[in-house]
């Protein structure tokens, strides 16, 4: 299958060679093609360049053409950072939010992530595919071309085995990259009410050695957070994860600081994901991470910013202390009920003041590094799979965040094709 994209207003994010992390000042720089071609074989981007220096073609047959005349053409989203599988919506929690109750009031009396526990253990393996399969489509539809997701509504062995497994068979049966992330560590569930150490030798002694011999995790998650989970509690879980393989991408800083940060650049995590609250010294532990070479990547998720009503994340303070950052949905049904990286492109600009360039990149190239896959996804290198966005007709491609809310997007390819739910 060959496909020739002709015409492209601006072609944005083609590499000849694989871009790395992109970090501080590199994330304002962004390639972008004007009057460009791209070319895909076999799902994979096999050449670009302008449309005046175009080498023609000797062999149309079997060629499909599209004409981009007005049109961007932008790497697909990658969404690093997701519970896209759960049983039920919680509109419930967000009415008593709007009379004034606090997240944390919520969970007091048995909702938030409990009651997402206990509706996924009423629901059955099949159903629960079928809802998620639904949802996945959705958010190709909307541009996001690799995933990851995460379990964390099971709570028990069993009730995490089977989110992991509806998990696997996404993987297996729709055309983007997922990962999948171990969540045991989300909240203590009512079993354990009062032995919060048991449940925690429960995840290391019995679920993490059962997930990672079932080989249903890629990384390993924790909800490090007043009343969830220590930071001692996530270094013993990140220690348990790394023996099996699976590196951490942590929940950390969504309301207080912990000192989980520097716990993760201990541990040398892959990412840690919230930081709406960010202290000098974690911001002085990633720094010295990164003087040593080696770089937790932090990942804002604004959405769920905007839902809760709390702090963003204080992007301007990572990106201009040289730092790498990295956006997502966090699309889940407490506190992100959207999955729209749209919408997550343009709050970054509208409220954490990065630009369209930083924005895009973060939702590329430093997202696709946050998920080990910047070999394959969020850029348009030679070689890598021919996942991207066609937009509708736009003046400049700053426009697409500025537009917010506004559907930009004429059409998402995955591995060369149109995307069709
Ligand atoms: O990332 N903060 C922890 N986990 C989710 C929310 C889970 C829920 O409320 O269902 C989050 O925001
Ligand atoms: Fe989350």
């Amino acid at each position: 299958m060959k496909l020739l994209v002709k015409n492209i207003k601006g072609l944005v994010g083609a590499y000849e060679l694989a871009p790395a992390l992109l970090c501080g000042k590199q994330m304002r720089a962004l390639p972008i093609i004007e009057n460009a071609w791209l070319a895909v074989e076999d799902g994979k981007v096999v050449d670009f360049g302008e449309m005046h220096d175009w080498p023609g073609i000797s062999d149309w047959s079997n060629l499909e053409v599209v004409d981009a005349e007005g049109k961007f053409i932008i790497p697909g989203w990658v969404d690093s950072h997701t519970h896209t599988v759960f049983a039920a919506s919680r509109e419930g929690e967000f009415v008593d939010r709007i009379n004034g109750l606090s997240y944390a009031d919520i969970a007091a009396k048995g909702g938030g992530i409990l009651n997402s526990a206990r509706r996924l253990a009423d629901s059955d393996e099949e159903q629960l595919y079928a809802h998620a399969l639904q949802r996945v489509k959705h958010l190709i539809s909307m541009g996001t071309t690799t995933l990851e997701i995460k379990s964390g509504y099971g709570l028990s062995l069993e009730a995490e085995l089977k989110m992991l497994r509806v998990i696997q068979r996404l993987k297996a049966n729709v055309p983007i990259q997922i990962k999948s992330t171990f969540l045991g560590a989300h909240a203590l569930p009512m079993a354990f009410k009062e032995d919060k150490a048991g449940y925690v030798d429960h995840i290391i002694n019995d679920m993490i050695p059962r997930v990672a011999e079932e080989r249903l995790a890629d990384y390993i998650d924790a909800f490090c957070e007043d009343g969830y989970f220590s930071v001692d509690d996530t270094e013993r879980i990140l220690a348990a994860g790394a023996k099996h393989g699976m590196k951490g991408k942590i929940h950390v800083n969504q309301f207080t600081t912990l000192g989980g940060v520097a716990a993760c650049v201990r541990h040398n995590a892959l990412s840690i994901d919230h930081l709406e609250e960010l202290s000098e010294a974690d911001l002085s532990a990633l720094l010295e991470q990164q003087k040593s070479g080696q770089q937790t990547i932090p990942v804002a998720l604004p959405s769920c910013s905007f839902f809760l009503r709390i702090p963003y994340t204080p992007a301007r303070t990572i990106i201009d202390a040289g730092l790498s950052l990295a956006i997502a949905t966090d699309f889940n049904p407490g506190t992100t009920p959207s999955g729209n990286m749209n919408f997550v492109v343009s709050l970054a600009c509208i409220q954490m003041r990065m630009t369209p360039e930083e924005s895009i990149n973060a939702a590329t190239v430093n997202a696709a590094c946050a998920l080990e896959l910047q070999d394959r996804v969020g850029s348009l290198t030679i070689g890598h799979d021919a996942n991207f966005i066609l937009t509708k007709a736009i003046p400049t491609l700053a426009y697409l965040p500025y537009a917010f809310g506004d559907n930009l997007i004429e059409d998402v390819f995955v591995g060369g094709k149109v995307f069709r739910k």
